[in-house]
């Protein structure tokens, strides 16, 4: 599979499984963000994990698309004013731009519950363990103890807030708000495949990795790239006084942690000999995007 396989298959599935029925406003703005061309990294990678572990990414599909709307959920409340207060998202109005707040902070909610709900539906392929497995997965993942941790440490970092140790902060936050979704792809990629504890230990440490290496990216394009290619309107880390790689280290120092978390994923793929065109190509683009 090309990634511009695995990207159509996603978008198809994506289109399949959330069609739009009453409350009408509701599902038409669940579907607007989740529809919209966004890279689709996290179910790529998530099918790519189960196929490097010899699994059938059929069964996985669901998870895959899951994951990709749980992601879209948290774009949505990303973005609301209470929250980063973004007009713009994959290259298009923001959903409570276009749908009003109320009904964004909803369509997010439902978002959050359809996702999982799809994965009982759907993964008929799956034994009931491995299902409730998977559904763990996410609750960690997507909860409290995950992203919300993340966002809810990003939004105490801006400035104002008083914080006594910024570079454990910082790793917190990214890694929460960040990797989090990064590893329950992979993680439950991996699961679906029946990957051995080791393998699985070995994708969660690349996933983290990869994660936060994606974050640096994402706070590095918002100083140097432009809207045209991130669909987003930038320079609001540095407006908002966010702590990032950026804000704390300087972007030179940013672009060489950037480089060495990159290395490192590349250093695991040969070391625990998972090789994979797609997270190499994946890793490449991030590396060439940043300029470093
Ligand atoms: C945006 O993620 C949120 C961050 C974690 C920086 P992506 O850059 O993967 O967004 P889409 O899915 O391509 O729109
Ligand atoms: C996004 O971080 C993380 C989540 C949405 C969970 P950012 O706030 O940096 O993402 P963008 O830059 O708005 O895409
Ligand atoms: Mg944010
Ligand atoms: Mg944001
Ligand atoms: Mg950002």
């Amino acid at each position: 599979m090309t990634m511009n396989n695995y990207i159509e298959l996603i978008n198809d599935k994506l289109d399949e499984f959330l069609q739009i029925e009453y409350p009408h406003a509701l599902f038409k703005s669940m579907k607007y963000t989740l529809m919209l061309p966004g890279k689709r990294l996290r179910p790529v990678m998530c099918l790519e994990a189960c196929k490097i572990f010899g699994g059938d990414i059929e069964d996985a599909i669901p998870t895959a698309c899951a994951i990709e709307m749980l992601h879209s959920q948290t774009l949505i409340h990303d973005d609301l004013p209470c929250m980063d207060n973004d007009d713009f998202r994959r290259g298009k109005p923001s959903n409570h731009k276009v749908f009003g707040e109320a009904i964004a902070t909803l369509a997010g909610d439902a978002l959050l519950t359809y996702a999982p709900h799809i994965i009982v539906k759907f993964s008929q392929n799956l034994s009931p363990s491995v299902k409730i497995r998977i559904l763990n997965e996410y609750f960690k993942y997507a909860g409290a103890y995950g992203v919300i941790a993340g966002q809810v440490v990003d939004i105490e970092s801006e400035r104002n807030i008083k914080i006594e140790n910024k570079e454990e902060t910082l790793n917190y936050l990214h890694i929460h708000k960040t990797s989090d979704l990064f590893q329950l792809a992979m993680r439950t990629g991996a699961i679906i495949a029946d990957a051995s504890e080791e393998q699985l230990e070995c994708i969660t440490d690349f996933a983290k990795k990869f994660g936060l290496a994606f974050q640096i990216a994402d706070d590095i394009l918002d100083e140097i790239s432009t809207f045209e290619e991130m669909g987003k309107t930038l320079g609001k880390d540095k407006q908002e006084g966010k702590l990032t790689y950026v804000s704390l280290y300087g972007l030179e120092n940013a672009k060489c942690k950037l480089a060495c978390l990159l290395d490192q994923c590349r250093d695991i793929m040969v070391k625990q000999n998972f090789n994979s065109n797609i997270f190499n190509d994946i890793i490449d683009n991030i590396s060439k995007r940043a300029g470093i």
